[in-house]
């Protein structure tokens, strides 16, 4: 869909990547038993009505359920941001997303592009076909999010809920309020149309990675997840730098280790972290507490992640390893 009604007309761009936004049911009465990523997003769209002086541009970036989200989506993303953010006449863009992983291509977009303009993922928990679907007032909340002026960075619009990409998670499995910004708090409120902003839009985190150097890259470093839990083996460390060792194509460059608390290792697991750092491959300790930070303390050896979960940890450990500034 794509509609203008003036030249003066400023534009919002909708792209669509799927999700249980787009997810379709075989009955209405069904919140869960749907395939995620079947309507397309124009279609999303219709009933709709753009803010007075806004006109929309829907484009299908990918057709997927969150849970399958790839570098190479995150990729053409990140393109189709740049190039409509470019165009003068667009205000901003919003993503039609899914739940599951939507706070980590959040994240992603917002380390790459830093946009100065809102970008606005949204999303629902409930699919198209639902009885009340939440996707509609979603999308509608986040056109006006990407319409208003002074709005900018990557944000999350869920539930009425403004959040930034450093700090949304979902934390619920069902809910339709399924997103939650931990201490930082909500950035603003969409009200009937109208927002209440409660503290400023996210901005660029310290230097970015060159998007072109993103867009560009066709082998992206490959770096783990590990859970520091009761009874962890540092032997599932070992059997990766092992693996490291006999080289290959896509051997392990980075691990972020899930830590208890401030940042703490099982014993096992530290050493053989310990054992990879020295083999040069870069450790990121984050914590896997849903809330707060870590806590530097001294003599630490192996980094920490500051107030980054574990899955956005994985991708700054990776977009440091692509700029090729690591500090092991
Ligand atoms: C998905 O993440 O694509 C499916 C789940 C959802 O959107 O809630």
């Amino acid at each position: 869909m794509a509609e203008s009604n003036g030249k003066d007309e400023r534009r919002v761009v909708v792209l669509g990547t799927g999700g249980t936004i787009a997810g379709r049911a075989s009955a209405a009465a069904d919140n869960i038993g749907y395939t995620a990523g079947e309507v397309g997003v124009a279609e999303l769209l219709g009933g709709i009505d753009a803010p007075p002086g806004i006109s929309l541009t829907a484009e299908q970036v990918a057709q997927v359920d969150s849970k399958d989200m790839s570098f190479a989506i995150w990729q053409t993303l990140a393109q189709r941001c740049a190039y409509w953010l470019a165009e003068p006449a667009v205000a901003g863009i919003v993503i039609t997303h899914g739940t599951d992983t939507l706070e980590e291509t959040a994240f992603f977009l917002q380390a790459v592009l830093g946009p100065s303009k809102p970008v606005v993922v949204t999303c629902a928990m409930r699919p198209s076909t639902a009885l009340a679907p939440d996707g509609p007032q979603n999308v509608r909340d986040a056109i006006v999010v990407a319409s208003t002026p002074g709005a900018q960075g990557v944000v999350a619009v869920c539930a009425g809920t403004v959040h930034s990409a450093f700090d949304v998670q979902k934390v619920h499995t069902y809910r339709l309020d399924a997103f939650d910004s931990g201490d930082a708090g909500p950035v603003a409120y969409v009200e009937e149309g109208a927002l209440r902003v409660l503290r400023d839009w996210p901005v660029p985190a310290g230097e970015r990675l060159a998007f072109d150097r993103v867009a560009g890259v066709a082998s992206w470093p490959r770096v783990e997840i590990l859970l520091s839990h009761a009874e962890s083996r540092g032997s599932i460390v070992d059997a990766l730098v092992q693996e490291r060792r006999l080289g290959g194509p896509d051997v392990v460059q980075g691990l972020v280790l899930a830590a208890t608390g401030n940042g703490t290792l099982h014993h096992s697991l530290e050493a053989a972290a310990l054992r990879a750092q020295a083999e040069g491959i870069a450790v990121l300790r984050a914590t896997r507490c849903s809330q707060g930070r870590i806590l530097p303390r001294q003599k630490e050896v192996l980094r920490d992640a500051g107030a980054l979960t574990p899955v956005k940890a994985r991708i700054a450990l990776m977009l440091e390893l692509l700029s090729g500034e690591r500090s092991a």
